[in-house]
């Protein structure tokens, strides 16, 4: 083969974030690929070990219900293994049109649209609603996802500092001299730190710029509201929100990702969006299992799961701050499933979790540039179906876990 004068794959040899994985592997301690060997229950077998699970996102624990793999099961046995195709031309079952329903029942809406993932929900509804010439304003801890749907776009994105109403306010001073359409996307929950965006202040700065409004509800749908509904539904402003994205892949126990909102710009979504329209419909077992979910968020049992997430994420919140780990603290105090502790320094962050997996406990590290540089987290995050016992045996591996790490490393942040 003739040399290659200027090789595109150059950039992945000596590549820094490459270089990182290899040292970490070398050195074993790569917090992430970690591999599961059963479901993601509130303990986990976890590389040959049982190890107490404060690191997944399936915050209701359905994954392990009975009627969700019921659910997952029915549609496997009735549809078979895959769809083999996009919804639109042969891979729509009467359990996705079903499923759309609810959601739009759930959320209060006209209408619902159902997506392979909750990403390809995203890149659907900026990619298509947002066009060059237009301007989106984005909250800078926004999931990537959004980000990659602004890019898609090809609209102008003016991010603000996260959570900083005044930055916002100069982002739609600005957007409103672009002299395209203007949309705000936000998470209704924050992944990484776990705090609420404040969607009444946002809202109303929308109505006075006469900007359309978009809110994220992976991490608030299943969690917050009375009904399960998500940020919006809980600080009230569901009738003010434009546009609703969610996800299957956290509290519904599943895989895939919706958007609901008016029946007119669903219907333009459902004809017009790449990310929907050229790629294969989920597999029937996580339709099937998401419909399962979903109909237990919306049954009486519901808010019973809502509110035993939310105190254990107290719960868990007050015992780390009695043992003296600095946690992100939210506005209101508002409880979400997510608990981060503040470590600061990336390579003590990735330490810290080392010790903590080899004690038999599991979380999440975030390091940069998932959060700002020196603004590493172990981000912990509980599910409603741990027992106390459970979160008392985790906290009791933290707590001297902490005493060790310290008197080798020096002390966390207060
Ligand atoms: C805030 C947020 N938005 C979107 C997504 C994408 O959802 P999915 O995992 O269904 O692709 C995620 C999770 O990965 C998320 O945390």
């Amino acid at each position: 083969m003739a040399s290659l004068s200027h090789d595109v794959f150059a950039k992945v040899r000596g590549h820094e974030r490459a270089e990182q994985l290899r040292a970490a592997r070398e050195a074993d301690l790569l917090p992430y690929f970690r591999t599961l060997e059963g479901p993601a229950g509130p303990v986990v077998e976890m590389e040959g070990a049982a190890r107490i699970m404060l690191g997944s996102n399936n915050y209701l624990g359905l994954t392990g219900d009975a009627r969700v793999i019921e659910g997952a099961q029915a549609a496997l046995n009735r549809y078979g293994t895959g769809l083999t195709g996009s919804r639109l031309l042969n891979g729509t079952i009467a359990l996705h049109l079903e499923l759309e329903q609810e959601i739009a029942d759930w959320m209060g809406v006209e209408e619902a649209l159902v997506f392979t993932t909750g990403h390809q929900a995203n890149l659907a509804a900026l990619g298509t609603l947002l066009a060059p010439g237009d301007t989106v304003v984005a909250d800078s801890g926004d999931h990537a996802s959004i980000l990659d749907g602004c890019l898609l776009s090809r609209a102008k994105l003016r991010a603000f500092r996260h959570n900083r109403m005044d930055k916002l306010e100069r982002a739609l001073e600005k957007a409103a001299g672009d002299g395209g359409g203007v949309l705000v996307v936000v998470d209704g929950v924050f992944s990484m730190e776990g705090d609420v965006a404040p969607l009444g202040r946002i809202s109303e700065l929308c109505a006075r710029y006469g900007t359309r409004l978009m809110v994220d509800e992976a991490h608030g749908a299943g969690v917050l509201g009375a009904r399960g509904a998500g940020a919006s539904e809980l600080l009230g402003v569901e009738d003010r929100v434009d546009l609703r994205m969610g996800t299957f892949s956290k509290s519904l126990a599943s895989c895939g990702g919706f958007l609901a909102g008016d029946h007119e710009v669903i219907d333009f979504l459902r004809v017009q969006s790449r990310a929907f329209l050229f790629t294969a419909a989920a597999v029937p077992a996580a339709v099937g299992a998401a419909l399962a979910a979903l109909r237990i968020v919306r049954s009486e049992e519901g808010p019973q799961l809502l509110e035993r997430v939310l105190d254990n994420a107290a719960y868990l919140h007050g015992g780390l701050r009695e043992r003296g780990f600095k946690v992100v603290e939210h506005e209101g105090d508002q409880m979400t499933p997510i608990v981060p502790v503040i470590v600061g320094d990336d390579w003590k962050a990735v330490l810290l979790w080392r010790a903590l997996y080899d004690a038999g406990v599991f979380v999440n590290v975030a390091i940069h540039p998932a959060v700002p540089p020196g603004g590493a987290l172990l981000r912990t995050s509980v599910m409603a179906t741990h027992d106390r016992a459970t979160l008392d045996r985790a906290l009791d591996v933290l707590a001297s876990v902490k005493t060790d790490f310290e008197a080798q490393h020096g002390p966390l942040p207060v």
